[in-house]
């Protein structure tokens, strides 16, 4: 069997959400919303740690786990960075994951990721190095510079990135070491192991895997579940 480390990064502040509470900690039907991902990633077979970079000052966490009754050993809280890039590369030094064949890395505020689509992406990841969950775009996208157009992008090579984006151990590593010996941000896991020279197979991501970004994501979330 395959097995697994899963680092859900969790060490923002949500600034566009706002509030006094970061968003991974606020309810979505009666949940927290960050346990939605903690529960998934313990129900995948072969996950051997799931990581979970936080704040340096946010106990919110340990608070929940107790709460909610939920105590397994495989969970591993440390210490986030300034940058999601920063959390994810602490989390990288977890000695958990020191191991693993596949590691995921998957965004605290989507809680809609079906186990399915975690089962897909390791599939995918331990055959081919990298792979990623992508959805079509329905809109058309512009590159604008000073509040002025300067090209329109052919849609349909436009995808949306989501999480879990999984990949073999020792390509995540080199990939991080490489960003941060040449100061590389990138807002996904995946860009930044593009430019480390690997391939990343895109395979079909889900509509209701939304990042809750705004509180009006919130509420798309809310109705989502509902159904
Ligand atoms: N994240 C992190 N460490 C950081 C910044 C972000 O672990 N220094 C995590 C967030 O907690 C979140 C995920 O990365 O689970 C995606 O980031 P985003 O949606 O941008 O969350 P925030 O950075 O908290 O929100 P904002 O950018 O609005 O402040
Ligand atoms: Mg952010």
């Amino acid at each position: 069997m395959i097995s697994i480390g899963i680092i859900l990064p969790a060490a923002g502040s949500g600034i566009r959400f706002g509030g006094q509470l970061p968003k991974q900690y606020v309810l979505l039907g009666g949940k927290p919303i960050i346990l939605y991902a903690v529960e998934t990633s313990l129900s995948i077979d072969g996950v051997q740690s799931v990581v979970i970079p936080v704040s340096p000052t946010d106990t919110t966490l340990q608070t929940l786990l107790k709460h909610y009754s939920i105590d397994d050993d495989r969970i591993n809280v440390v210490t986030g960075g300034n940058t999601r890039r920063d959390s994810v590369a602490n989390a990288l030094m977890n000695s958990s994951i020191a191991e693993v064949d596949v590691i995921l890395v998957h965004d605290a505020v989507r809680p809609l990721a079906s186990k399915k689509l975690f089962e897909q992406i390791i599939d995918a990841a331990y055959r081919e190095g990298a792979a990623i969950p992508c959805v079509e775009e329905s809109d058309t996208a512009k590159i604008v510079r000073n509040d002025f157009v300067v090209d329109t992008i052919n849609r349909s090579e436009i995808r949306r990135a989501q999480t879990p984006q999984g990949f073999r151990r020792d390509v995540l590593v080199s990939a991080y070491n490489n960003a941060i010996r040449h100061s590389l941000a990138g807002t996904d896991d995946a860009s930044l192991v593009e430019a480390s020279g690997q391939r990343v197979r895109c395979i079909p991501g889900e509509p209701a895997n939304i990042k809750i970004t705004t509180n009006t994501d919130l509420t798309f979330a809310a109705s989502l579940l509902s159904k």
